[in-house]
């Protein structure tokens, strides 16, 4: 990435070069029982659970970006790549507060949202204990390409989400096309921190391992948590979570990009937009932010300027990792015997 502070010879981002402005928007999302039926996806209770539980999953998952940001941002002098890194901050601040507008509706029905949000947070709170601030900040990065394959393949199928009540639709196609918009900016946030060398690839892949477990961990439990009490009698059945596993990871499952995506992070000069044209998506779905009104953007302060050098990860730090999957697996079954 080219990154310099001369301003006669402003940084192009990867995202800039190719005409993307990351654009934090707000929309008026309002969910209540008229416009978010029970089963609201497909009429189905383990789609629709695995929804909910993927929207625990965002309102946990954004707050942990905005935190990986800020600890870049601290360290990023460049005006251009602060100035993205800010404007993604925005955008899942933003993500965060409107998921939790519809969770706030799950509340209201029963659905113990708040017990899965403190066991979503326990996970990212336990990785960041285990691994310190680099590897808290390389999971947001593994887990920012996950959520963006997600969309890309949820934005590829000409009738998206279809099956969907149209309210939170809306929101998740929103959504979607925002991950997509900034899917590159924490990684150029972290390039420019750490640059593109074997110390920050390895930092990466670490943080990438993190968050593949808490991903695998999370997601089965939130889901389990997410049915409702008239249909807990179900959750022991495979008829019950079919649907939504054929879905997510089937031939045509939604999760094969960001599989693919994670098999290719490892690579030394891995960047997001070697999967994708982003602006070939963003224009097919222009539409689903059309009308959205535009956030006034907060310029950032410049910080620090970044020593270019990532932390080298040893041993000890892969044994740390392999302990946050046994102790991750164990957290998981206690929250789940305990809905
Ligand atoms: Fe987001
Ligand atoms: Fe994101």
């Amino acid at each position: 990435m080219a990154t310099h502070n001369d301003p006669a010879r402003a940084t192009v981002t990867p995202s800039m070069a190719r005409g993307i402005r990351v654009t934090p928007r707000l929309p008026e999302f309002v969910f209540d029982d008229t416009n978010l039926p029970e089963q609201w996806f497909a009429n189905d209770v383990g789609i629709t659970a695995t929804w909910n539980g993927l929207g625990v999953f965002a309102n946990v998952a954004e707050t942990l970006f905005v935190a990986a940001g800020r600890k870049l941002l601290a360290r990023i002098d460049d005006p251009a790549v602060a100035d993205e890194t800010a404007r993604f901050m925005q955008q899942e601040a933003i993500h965060s507060a409107m998921h939790a507008r519809m969770n706030r509706c799950l509340v209201a029905r029963g659905l113990p949202v708040e017990a899965a949000r403190g066991f979503m947070q326990s996970l990212v709170d336990e990785a960041e204990r285990r691994g310190g601030s680099a590897v808290f900040m390389a999971l947001g990065l593994a887990g920012e390409q996950a959520i963006g394959e997600l969309a890309h393949a949820v934005l590829s199928e000409d009738a998206p989400m279809a099956d969907a009540a149209e309210a939170p639709r809306a929101l998740f196609l929103w959504h979607f096309y925002e991950e997509i918009e900034h899917q590159a900016a924490l990684h150029d946030g972290w390039e420019h921190v750490y640059g593109r060398g074997p110390d920050a690839r390895a930092m990466r892949v670490l943080g990438a391992a993190y968050a593949v477990t808490a991903i695998a961990v999370s997601m089965p439990a939130l889901a389990w948590a997410m049915v409702p009490a008239s249909h807990r009698d179900e959750r022991w059945r495979g008829a019950t979570w079919g649907p939504a596993v054929r879905q997510l990871l089937g031939d045509r499952g939604l999760l094969r990009g960001a599989a693919r995506n994670l098999r290719a992070l490892p690579r030394l000069g891995f960047h997001p937009f070697d999967m994708h044209d982003p602006l070939t998506m963003l224009h097919r779905a222009k539409r689903f932010v059309q009308g959205i009104p535009e956030a006034p953007v907060k310029t950032p302060h410049p910080g620090d300027a970044p020593t270019r050098e990532a932390p080298t990860v040893g041993p000890r730090d892969v044994a740390r990792c392999v302990g946050f999957v046994g102790w991750s697996v164990v957290r998981a079954a206690r929250f789940m015997a305990a809905q």
